[in-house]
């Protein structure tokens, strides 16, 4: 039987993405554009340059993909594509690329949820046993996810405000750290002392409560720059940062330990952008390690916006035949 191939198409924000990847779990080709260079200046994603970015370039990226994967648009078997949640002036590039292709090839068009494409990156490169607990930590979300399949998910809990990606931004920023401020945060913890400052935890010991806050988290950081620097008194920045990052850790690890438990998932799965932050990776996986359950996690480059994630998930929705109609629109606030 001949292979199922399915592009995918990803610019929910600031990456343009295209992949192709064959019967959900063998990537052919991930091709990512980021336009990093481009919102940097700006301090974080300024959405209307982040859409004329990805429309300046889709095609090329679409192209690339397939030429990387050595295949024809006749191949295909679908066109997978992310239509939200996310920026939507710049969702709109790709699921009108993605439309115009379904259209023009006659092919299936499949329509994917951005948190779940990330869950998915994992099929790529793990073979799942099921039930699991999925943590997806990204700029956008910080939700608890429980699976019997690679299908079907149900949500546990989720941040109230900020996601815990946004808290690890804007704290780069008041440190000036730039942006992305997660791997500058993440690096610049390395020479810090993580019990320089004690930043509050949310719902922390509430053991049936699945749900993150970081908005006080992050104005408990703000706070204490602002007296820092009104007494005149040297800020140690890897010190604040190693005590942030410390505080998102250790809610992010408490929770899913609980919702594992609770469950009695023995496979966890972490996903999304905060999955490569390296303290984060390492606790978790001791956590865990201690209760007799796996920690999963995909490699670096698959953490981050990809559209070879947009195309596992994609299959999975193909392999049901849960497509889309021409109809399609852009959803810039869509839950799991
Ligand atoms: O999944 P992603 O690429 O985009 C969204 O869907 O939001 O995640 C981007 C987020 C940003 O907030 C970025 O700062 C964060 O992931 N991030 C990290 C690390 N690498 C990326 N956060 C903490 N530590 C990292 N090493
Ligand atoms: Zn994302």
């Amino acid at each position: 039987m001949s292979e199922t191939l399915i592009l995918g198409i990803e610019t929910s924000c600031d990456e343009t993405a295209a992949a192709v990847v064959a019967d959900g779990n063998k990537m052919h080709s991930n091709i990512i554009a980021s336009q990093i260079e481009d919102h940097c200046k700006f301090g974080g994603v300024v959405p209307e340059i982040a859409s004329r970015k990805h429309l300046e370039i889709i095609n090329d990226v679409v192209a690339q993909a397939l030429a990387e994967a050595g295949v024809t648009f006749a191949d295909l078997s679908a066109i997978a594509v992310t239509h939200g949640p996310g920026l939507v002036g710049a969702l709109l590039v790709g699921v009108n690329a993605a439309k115009t292709l379904a259209y023009a090839l006659d092919k299936p068009l499949v329509a994917v949820n951005h948190i779940f494409s990330h869950v998915a990156a994992n099929f790529l490169v793990h073979h799942i046993e099921f039930p699991a607990v999925c943590l997806v930590v990204s700029g956008g979300h910080t939700s608890l996810l429980y699976m019997t399949s690679r299908f079907d998910a149900v949500l546990l809990g989720a941040t109230r405000d900020d996601a815990a990606g946004e808290a690890f931004d804007k704290v780069a920023r008041v440190l000036g750290l730039g942006y992305p401020g997660g791997p500058a945060v993440d690096r610049a913890a390395r020479n810090g002392d993580s019990s320089a400052f004690v930043f509050p935890r949310a719902f922390s010991g509430q053991d049936e409560v699945f749900n993150f806050s970081f908005s006080g988290l992050k104005s408990a950081v703000i706070n204490t720059l602002h007296n820092l620097r009104q007494k005149n008194e040297v800020v140690n920045t890897a010190d604040v940062a190693a005590s942030f990052q410390h505080a998102v850790v250790e809610i992010l690890v408490e929770k899913t330990r609980a919702a594992a438990r609770s469950k009695q998932a023995q496979t966890v799965l972490l996903a999304g952008g905060v999955a490569a932050n390296s303290l984060l990776r390492r606790r978790l996986a001791q956590a865990l390690e201690q209760d007799g359950r796996r920690l999963l996690y995909p490699p670096m480059e698959l953490c981050t916006d990809n559209a070879a994630m947009v195309a596992a998930a994609g299959y999975d929705l193909f392999k049901r035949q849960k497509f889309a109609g021409l109809d399609l629109n852009a959803t810039p606030v869509l839950d799991i």
